[in-house]
C-alpha cells in the first residue's frame, strides 16, 4: 500500500471581515475542488484551514470599531467559519490561530529555530507614535511609496506598485493610529536574515531541487509563482524583523521580549501545522506523517500544498520554506498553486470601500442558490490572470449552460426513467455501436477532467465536465430512446 498523503492548506483569512467572492474565486474553492477530487480517488489527504486572528489587520479594525481584538477574531470567526460550511467547502479542521494549542506550537517553533541561531537579534530606530505610546510597524504606518509614489502605501508593502517596503522607506510617514508624524526611537527585535537562504531557494524554485535532491517539478507550477519568486531572488532578499511590539500575538518565548510578539507572518502559516494537530488529536491520526518527512528513508511521504492568492506568494514561497527548511524535518511545499484576483462589476474588490459581494449575505438571500455560484465561480476563476464577476454573467452563465447543458441532460434523464423504467435505470442490453462510442467518449473525458484537475486548471476541468452533459445530450438527441 503506498504511503502517498497530501496536506492541503487554504489561506488563513484575517478573521477581521467576513468572506468576499474574491477569496472564494481565488482560493477556497479551487482547494475544495482539488480536496473532494481526492478524496474520491480515496487518497489520504487533510485539508486545514482556520482565523487569521493576530496582526495589525485585527487590531486596527478593533481601535476603529472601539472593541477589544478578542471581540472582533470571535465575531469573524464564527460568521466565516459558518459561511464556509453553507457554502459547501469541506475542511477537516476550520481552526484559530488564537488558540492554547497554536500559541504553544508557534511559541516553540520560534524558540527551536531562536536555539539554533536561525535569528539575528539587532537593536534599531524604528517609527514611534507619541500620543499612544506604541511602535508602528506594518500597517500602522502610511506614507509614500519611494517607488511609484503611491500616497497610501503600507509600512510593510505599497499595494499599488506590489512593492515590498519597510516603514523608513516611505516618504512623509504618518501613523495610522493618529494620523501624527512619527519619530524615531529604538527597539530591538528578532530578524530573519532571509539572504543566507538565497542560493538554495534559486535552486528549489528554478529546478524543484535542494542540493541536488529532487523534491518537486518545477514545470507544474504556475509561471506567475515562480516569476514572482525569482524577482524577490533576483533583487536580493533582505533581513525580516520576525517580531513586533505589540501586546497581541504570540508573546516572544524569550528573556527580555516583554511586550513583544512574533510577527504575523511568522505566526499564521504555523497556524497550518497547529491546525493539523489539532485535527490528528480529535481523529485518531499522527500529525506528522502530514508534515515531516520519514525519519527512516529521510523521504517525503506527504505532497504539501497551500492555495493561496496572489499577494501571499512571499510568504508561502518564500519565508515559510525557509522556517520549515530550517527547522529541519519539515516537507516544503510540492506547490504554491496561487490565483490572480477577481474584480467586480468593472472595479477592484475592496473591503474598506465596501465594493464586494459578501458571501454571508449571498448565502442568506440564496440559500438554495449555493451550486449555482459555485459554478459561476469555477468558470472565471482568475488562474492565470484577473477575471469579473458581473450579475449579467452569472445569469447568463447559469440559464445558458448550467440550466441548458446540464440541467437538460440530468432532466431528460431522469424523466425518460421514470417514463419508461418506472425510475429505475434498467440492466444494460447489447450495446451498439453508438453506445460504445459514446462510453468511451465519457471515459475519456473523465480522464481529462483528472488531468486538469491535477495540473490545477479547475476552469479546463469543468469545461470538460460540461462536455459529458453535451455528449448525453447528443446521445440522447441521436438515439431518440423514445422511439424504441
Ligand atoms: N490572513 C492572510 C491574508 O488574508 C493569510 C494568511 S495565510 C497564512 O492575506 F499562511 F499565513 F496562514
Ligand atoms: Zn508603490
Amino acid at each position: 500500500m503506498s504511503n502517498q498523503k497530501y496536506t492541503v492548506t487554504a489561506a488563513l483569512p484575517y478573521a477581521n471581515g467576513p468572506l468576499h467572492l474574491g477569496h472564494i474565486a481565488g482560493v477556497y474553492l479551487p482547494a475544495d475542488i482539488f480536496v473532494r477530487y481526492l478524496r474520491m480517488k480515496n487518497e489520504d489527504v487533510v485539508f486545514v484551514c482556520g482565523s487569521d486572528e493576530h496582526g495589525a489587520a485585527i487590531t486596527l479594525r478593533a481601535k476603529k470599531e472601539g472593541v477589544t481584538p478578542q471581540e472582533i477574531v470571535d465575531r469573524y470567526h464564527s460568521i466565516n467559519k459558518k459561511a464556509f460550511r453553507d457554502f459547501d467547502i469541506d475542511f477537516d479542521i476550520y481552526h484559530r490561530t488564537s488558540s492554547e494549542i497554536h500559541h504553544q506550537t508557534a511559541s516553540d517553533y520560534f524558540k527551536k529555530l531562536y536555539e539554533d541561531g536561525q535569528f539575528i537579534q539587532k537593536t534599531s530606530e524604528q517609527y514611534f507614535d507619541e500620543e499612544h505610546q506604541q511602535f508602528l510597524a506594518d500597517r500602522y504606518i502610511t506614507g509614500e511609496c519611494p517607488k511609484c509614489e503611491n500616497p497610501n502605501a503600507y509600512g510593510d508593502q505599497c499595494e499599488k506598485c506590489g512593492s515590498d517596503l519597510s516603514p523608513l522607506d516611505l516618504i512623509n510617514p504618518k501613523s495610522t493610529i493618529s494620523g501624527n508624524k512619527p519619530v524615531l526611537k529604538e527597539t530591538s527585535h528578532w530578524f530573519l536574515p532571509m539572504e543566507r537562504h538565497e542560493e538554495w531557494l534559486t535552486s528549489w524554485i528554478q529546478e524543484g531541487k535542494i542540493h541536488g535532491k529532487q523534491l518537486h517539478n518545477p514545470k507544474e507550477w504556475k509561471n506567475q509563482v515562480t516569476g514572482q519568486v525569482m524577482s524577490w531572488l533576483t533583487a536580493g532578499l533582505r533581513p525580516r524583523a520576525m517580531t513586533r511590539d505589540l501586546d497581541w500575538g504570540v508573546k516572544v518565548p524569550l528573556e527580555g521580549a516583554d511586550g513583544k510578539v512574533l510577527y504575523v507572518w511568522l505566526d499564521a502559516p504555523i497556524g497550518y501545522i497547529s491546525a493539523t494537530k489539532k485535527w490528528a488529536e480529535d481523529n485518531d491520526k499522527n500529525w506528522e506523517e502530514y508534515w515531516k518527512v520519514n525519519p527512516e528513508s529521510g523521504e517525503a511521504e506527504t505532497k504539501l500544498i497551500h492555495f493561496i492568492g496572489k499577494d501571499n506568494i512571499v510568504f508561502h514561497s518564500i519565508i515559510f520554506p525557509i522556517l520549515l527548511k530550517q527547522h529541519g524535518e519539515y516537507v516544503l511545499p510540492d506547490n504554491v498553486p496561487a490565483n490572480e484576483f477577481l474584480n467586480l462589476e468593472g472595479d477592484k474588490l475592496s473591503t474598506s470601500r465596501n465594493w464586494a459581494v459578501w458571501l454571508h449575505e449571498y448565502i442568506e438571500e440564496y440559500p438554495d442558490k449555493i451550486d449555482e455560484l459555485r459554478y459561476v465561480l469555477t468558470s472565471i476563476m482568475p488562474e492565470s490572470k484577473d477575471s469579473e464577476f458581473t450579475w449579467k454573467d452569472y445569469q447568463d452563465r447559469i440559464n445558458n449552460e448550467l440550466v441548458a447543458i446540464f440541467g437538460n441532460f440530468v432532466n431528460r434523464v431522469v424523466v425518460l426513467t421514470n417514463k419508461y423504467y418506472e425510475g429505475v435505470v434498467p440492466t444494460a442490453g447489447e450495446l451498439s455501436e453508438d453506445d460504445k462510442a459514446v462510453l468511451e467518449e465519457v471515459k475519456s473525458i473523465s480522464e481529462r477532467i483528472g488531468k486538469s484537475v491535477e495540473q490545477y486548471r479547475f476552469r479546463e476541468a469543468m469545461g470538460e465536465a460540461m462536455n459529458i452533459a453535451r455528449a448525453g445530450n447528443k446521445y440522447l438527441a441521436d438515439a431518440e430512446p423514445w422511439k424504441l
